[in-house]
């Protein structure tokens, strides 16, 4: 396995430490020992249990609810229904933005998906308000629900993704495929996916008059104190939300859910604290999921295997009352060349709960497409799948022509070839059969993924003692944000990370804006950055004016902080601590505070995006069509890497996705009811052990001297794409047969028996 030497970059002076090291998580002794409280953990005194009752039809009405039988329960404390539900201060159908999804909030008896909450049963015991939930015995009026892709009237959305157009055009696109020697036309389809995390969505609420105490999981504190404080208009401050561990995040925990609310009304209105916990099944509606698409991809080569034409249109679903698009025919338009690229999104209105982000929203599905679209390509131009990649990949934004900040992509696919062997794969399918007779196949697929950042604050303090604090709203989703931003907040402040107090994840710190998009290491990296280098210029200023300082008429710009003290560059004998500095002024502390934010002149003038390439080995079984992974190989390239232990670990988080999109995951929805039917995870599959092989994500070397002062790219989502269309080329290179139908199932491999 290669390791990236972080070391080796010209960091500026305070930096480079505790960056690059491969830190083991700070957290993890705690979560492995139990210690680590996630928001069901919390007891408050007097708690009482409440448990949604949701819809079992997908469209229509609840005509009765038994709220006597269940109010009749001896645990029974309160039944919440749109009868006695406390007002809120806005409707939670009205929209002020586009991150305030609708909300069902028990505002009426209209049911718009299954598993929608109908009521909430309020009791002493977890137990007492199960049962109370099913004495309420639902009677529906059913209207005929609509489902699949082809259940409605298409019609294209006026933006996708945030606020993405739907639409990109650039030369001629029938001129490009009219003129091609070679074309491939394929429909691809992928499932609708449903946030399943192990930590389901819980909150814990306590209300003192008008503050409330919220324990709940959450990947935006800012975003959701805010949305709950014009809900219940209650001012911001009166709301603490504390999200110190989150068990998954992955888009699905991005914005409040509707039963994280009804949790915190339900407490207001009962007078107690009170727990809601999502069992696992009711985390198929509510709570967003990935929507399904179906992408037609038409691409057009010359002799030579150039592209001359890449056309990618997306089908996909919202829900009948709210939009959110499925991205997907995005990432057409920012990877290859071609003269010609036309990319659209249509869509249609599901009986569903709405669709919401989900890792590498738009680009998972639709780099699985793409790249099985590419994969067919080469074969129809004769050419191996790299070499064609080679031939094709942008070298500046294929429609803007925008340089990239950096772009690594050729180094990906050099050394992620070189260590998985690529060059002895053999161009036909179906040519090699293992020791054991199985069918073996090798697919690629090209990762690429934009480098966002969102807008955070940081705070940092420099006390009298020589120690340091950094504070920031930031969220730990098990990715690690709460080691990676203390190494950062380490070498911001120039100390030893045992000198540093990092504090994170509480709704009283500094807005850290959003842990998505992969872009939370890079924002609030580079606020806490900035909060250092405002927090150790407040030193330099204190001492550069004491005649009795060492450092007495430095000038600004002639220190450096290191290790706790501050040197004159010119001469690095003449130095002083931080605790030396700051008892001589007198002062217990100084602080500073820093933003991070893209810069907007920057995101003009460049492309940003990391990318990667991923090499997997698949093996059939000629009779079966069982088909296994049986090793993948990924190399990315995502500029500074801050601890290349937890990055490579969310490289292997992404490539397991990959191997779940392309094998394993899906929502069953009964055409019938518009119900999920497997709302469990015996049998909605995802992959364990045994489907994972042995991973290598290799880390290259990228410096992007623009992205940002620190060079961070994100790593959460880079990971899928690429991955689920290397496995699916491989099945194909295996057995000679192109499933174009997520995830590849057994019957379809099946025929490869010969
Ligand atoms: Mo992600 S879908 O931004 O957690």
């Amino acid at each position: 396995m290669s390791d990236t030497n972080t070391t080796r970059m010209p960091a500026n002076i305070r930096h480079g430490s505790s960056i690059g090291q491969p830190l083991t998580r700070r957290d993890g002794l705690l979560k492995v020992t139990g210690r680590a409280r996630y928001a069901a953990d919390n007891h408050p005194p007097g708690m009482l249990y409440a448990v949604c009752a949701v819809s079992t039809i997908s469209r229509g009405r609840v005509t009765a609810l038994d709220v006597a039988a269940a109010k009749a329960h001896p645990g029974v404390v309160e039944v919440m229904t749109p009868a006695n539900r406390p007002a809120v201060a806005h409707d939670p159908d009205e929209k002020s933005g586009m991150f305030d999804f609708k909300l069902d909030l028990l505002q009426s008896d209209h049911v718009r998906y299954a598993n929608q909450p109908i009521a909430v049963v309020i009791a002493e015991t977890f137990e007492a308000a199960v049962e109370g939930a099913t004495l309420l015995a639902p009677r529906y009026e059913i209207e005929t629900p609509r489902v699949g892709l082809d259940a409605g009237e298409s019609f294209a959305p006026p933006v996708v993704g945030v606020g993405l157009p739907t639409e990109t055009h650039h030369g001629d696109i029938g001129a490009g495929l009219a003129g091609a020697a070679h074309r491939i036309d394929a429909t691809y389809e992928t499932p609708a996916q449903y946030h399943n995390q192990l930590e389901p969505h819980a909150v814990v609420a306590v209300w003192d008059g008008d503050n409330v105490v919220i324990d709940t999981p959450t990947q935006g504190l800012g975003i959701m104190q805010d949305r709950i404080a014009r809900l219940l208009d209650i001012p911001h401050e009166n709301i603490h939300i504390r999200s110190p561990f989150l068990g998954g995040g992955f888009g699905g925990k991005g914005l409040v859910a509707g039963p994280q609310l009804l949790g915190i009304i339900a407490a207001r209105m009962v007078g107690r604290p009170v727990k809601l916990v999502l069992p696992r099944d009711q985390m198929f509606g509510m709570v967003g999921h990935r929507a399904p698409t179906r992408q037609k991809l038409r691409l057009g080569s010359d002799a030579d295997g150039h592209l001359t034409a890449i056309e990618h249109h997306t089908h996909t679903a919202s829900s009948t009352y709210d939009d959110f698009y499925e991205a997907a025919a995005e990432i057409a338009h920012v990877l290859y060349a071609s003269p010609n690229i036309a990319t659209a999104h249509t869509a249609v209105r599901l009986d569903t709960g709405t669709p919401t982000f989900m890792r590498a929203p738009g680009e998972a599905p639709g780099s699985l497409a793409l790249e099985s679209a590419i994969d067919e390509m080469a074969e129809a131009c004769g050419m191996d799948p790299l070499a064609f990649r080679l031939a094709n990949y942008a070298e500046t934004d294929p429609i803007s022509g925008k340089p990239y900040s950096s772009k690594a992509l050729r180094e990906c696919y050099a050394q992620g070839a070189a260590r998985f062997g690529w060059a002895g794969r053999p161009l036909a399918s179906r040519q090699t059969r293992d020791e054991n007779g199985l069918l073996v196949g090798w697919g690629m697929g090209t990762a690429t993924y934009p480098a966002h950042m969102f807008q955070g604050k940081a705070r940092a303090v420099i006390r009298r003692d020589g120690s340091g604090l950094v504070e920031t709203g930031a969220h730990d989703m098990g990715q690690g944000a709460w080691t990676a931003l203390a190494q950062i907040a380490a070498d911001g402040l120039a100390l030893p990370m045992d000198r540093l107090e990092f504090r994170a994840g509480s709704s009283d710190l500094p807005d850290a804006g959003i842990a998505g998009g992969s872009g939370h290491t890079a924002t609030v990296g580079m606020a806490i950055h900035n909060a250092g280098a405002a927090v150790i210029a407040r030193l330099a200023e204190l001492a550069m004016r004491d005649e009795r300082s060492p450092l007495f008429g430095a000038g600004n710009a002639g220190l450096a902080a290191r290790d706790g003290r501050l040197h004159r560059l010119d001469d690095e004998s003449r130095s002083e601590s931080y605790s030396e500095i700051l008892a001589r002024a007198g002062l217990d502390e100084v602080d500073g505070s820093g933003t991070g934010a893209a810069d907007e002149a920057t995101h003009e003038a460049y492309a940003m995006h990391a990318h990667g390439a991923v090499f997997a080995e698949v093996k059939v079984d000629p009779d079966l069509g069982q088909i296994r992974v049986s090793r993948m190989v990924g190399a990315f390239a995502a500029g500074r890497i801050i601890n290349p232990h937890l990055v490579r670990s969310q490289y292997y988080g992404g490539m397991i996705w990959g191997i779940s999109f392309a094998l394993h995951e899906r929502a069953i929805i009964d055409p019938r009811t518009g119900r999920p039917m497997n709302t469990n995870l015996a049998e909605y599959q995802v992959p364990v052990n045994a489907d994972v092989p042995s991973l290598e994500a290799i880390i290259v070397d990228e410096v992007d001297p623009h992205v940002n002062a620190l060079g961070i790219k994100g790593v959460g989502e880079i990971g899928i794409t690429g991955s689920a269309g290397a496995i699916a080329n491989a099945v194909y290179h295996a057995t000679g047969i192109r499933v174009r139908q997520f995830p590849i199932s057994l019957d379809r491999t099946m025929s490869a028996a010969a």
